[in-house]
């Protein structure tokens, strides 16, 4: 690790921290996250090209807010503050803070007042960025000059080109600031001198070297779902320690149509990885017998889900560790409603008392989903698991309206794949976020032939979205449609009618449960 450049993100408890140390990473440097008590010494220790401040909630006038060793400022490394951080430096080298009239919050115009400066290389004189503040430097210390400003905020970037520190107001590493990503490469490179020997191989090398001191020659035990995150975390797991780490693969009957087979077969085949699966279909089946309401469902299988896991766990001997797939948007939203369900689906915090781990390893748990699946490409696995789209935990029981039964998932099966199948041949697949068949609880009448039949109603969902928070019903063409239900009507026994879910959300969910 220590061959390569290195950057410091020091934490003052922003929410887009992680956010910034993504923006490096693309950027093609390594970066750390640091908590802002971090001593001089330890900076001194890990010799980074730069350090970047993150924003937070605090204001630098408090006397509990945090700082940090103005030191740091005299060590001839560059410095770049952003939102709080900028506010912090400039108020431990003598500027002066004061709270805005109104809370400074949204896009606004940037005009940069020295568009020559190298960290505006290839910014223009004018462009957007993402505020977000009550306070704002007003005065700034000696040596320093205003670089931009906004209408409502004068100094809203600022620079001390002789000692290389920088403060900007506003965002750069959100979306909503378009040439953010722009400003903080010139950082890294017009002003820190990187040169970028940062890839996703590296960050595999380093995850192995740091799971194999982690885990040492304990054994691991990790509930593979088939899904991204637990599959990689596997990989990774795999390729440090071997056999040391063994996954219990529960086949809970309620995946899609061969899911449970192309995860066990790339695992054990390709990857000799120690996979126990667990053919628990039937016993899911009947505890899920007459049960209709989505959140008994869930509940129903968190727990059959955790009873598997134990008795498989019990069989195993010495195992210490637990491992799970956690990213960090989980680690952020944890306490949500999903993040609550896909962690007792996945085991996390779902455990009985009596399986006791003396530790926890998740390896993936700084990454973004698109950064996971860089990372299990990188690994070798198989289009069809890296490019997975997420699926819930209680799998194709949400997507059965009402009771669920051996038939009506085997319906379900068909017609999902068929679609799943047709939205392939269109080329649609990368295009959208999620795309699935419901088993409406709905039967009507239609004829086939010179029969009258009296069959189920399939819905298509299809959905565009960023992050699964919000979302746009996919505009999926006329011909594309009308093929998908020509096949399903054709090809699905028990289905005569097919309908097509043109809601967003909110205020309609994704699933229709
Ligand atoms: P909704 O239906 O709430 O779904 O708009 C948003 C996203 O979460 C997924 N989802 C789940 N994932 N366990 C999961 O692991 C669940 O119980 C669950 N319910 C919904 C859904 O597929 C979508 O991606």
């Amino acid at each position: 690790m220590n061959n390569h450049e290195l950057v410091l993100v020091i934490d003052f408890g922003g929410q887009y921290n992680q956010l910034i140390a993504r923006r490096v990473r693309e950027a093609k440097v390594y970066c750390e996250v640091v908590p802002y008590d971090v001593t001089i010494e330890t900076i001194l220790q890990k010799k980074p090209k730069g350090i970047i401040f993150t924003g937070g909630p605090s204001i630098a006038y408090d006397d509990d807010a945090p700082s940090v060793d103005p030191q740091i400022f005299e060590l001839g490394i560059p410095v770049l503050g952003i939102c709080y951080g900028a506010q912090l430096t400039a108020h431990l080298l003598g500027g002066k803070l004061e709270a805005a009239s109104n809370r400074e919050y949204g896009k606004k115009t940037l005009n940069i007042t020295a568009s020559d400066h190298p960290i505006y290389k290839e910014v223009g004189q004018e462009t957007t960025c993402w505020m977000s503040h009550t306070y704002h430097v007003t005065s700034l210390p000696d040596g320093y000059k205003v670089i931009a400003k906004t209408d409502h905020c004068p100094i809203a970037a600022y620079a001390n080109d002789q000692k290389k520190i920088y403060g900007f107001q506003y965002h750069p590493e959100v979306v909503h600031t378009p040439k953010g990503s722009q400003m903080l490469h010139n950082f890294l490179y017009e002003v820190c001198q990187c040169k970028g020997d940062w890839v996703m191989r590296n960050f595999v090398d380093s995850a192995i070297k740091s799971l194999r001191e982690q885990i040492g020659d304990r054994k691991v035990l990790l509930g593979l779902s088939g899904g991204v995150d637990s599959s990689v975390a596997a990989m990774l797991i795999h390729k440090a320690v071997g056999h040391q780490l063994t996954c219990i693969f529960v086949d809970n009957g309620l995946l899609r149509k061969n899911e449970g087979d192309m995860v066990e077969k790339v695992f054990t085949e390709q990857f000799d990885l120690n996979l126990v699966r667990v053919n628990a279909q039937d016993l899911f089946l009947t505890k899920l017998a007459g049960i209709s309401d989505p959140e008994a469902k869930r509940k129903n299988i968190g727990e059959t889900f955790v009873r598997v896991f134990e008795a498989e766990a019990e069989k195993l001997e010495g195992v210490e560790l637990l491992a799970q797939g956690t990213i960090y948007p989980d680690v952020i939203e944890s306490g949500s409603k999903h993040a609550a369900v896909i962690k007792s689906h996945h085991n996390v915090g779902g455990l009985p008392e009596d399986i006791k781990f003396t530790g926890l390893v998740e390896p993936l748990r700084d990454l973004f989903k698109d950064e996971v699946r860089a990372v299990g490409r990188e690994v070798g696995l198989p289009d069809a698991l890296v490019d997975r789209q997420p699926f819930p935990g209680p799998g194709l029981a949400i997507r059965i309206i009402g009771d669920i039964t051996e038939d009506k998932l085997a319906i379900l099966r068909e017609a999902d794949w068929v679609y799943r199948d047709e939205i392939k041949n269109a080329g649609l697949n990368k295009e959208i976020w999620q795309y699935f068949a419901v088993l409406t609880g709905i039967k009507t009448v239609g004829v086939m032939g010179d029969e009258r039949t009296y069959n189920y109603t399939i819905g298509l969902r299809a959905v565009t979205s960023l992050d699964g928070m919000t979302a746009d019903w996919a505009r999926i063409p006329y011909p594309v449609l009308e093929s998908i239900s020509t096949r399903i009507v054709n090809e699905v026994k028990n289905v005569n009618r097919i309908v097509y879910d043109i809601t967003s959300k909110p205020p309609a969910t994704i699933e229709w449960e």
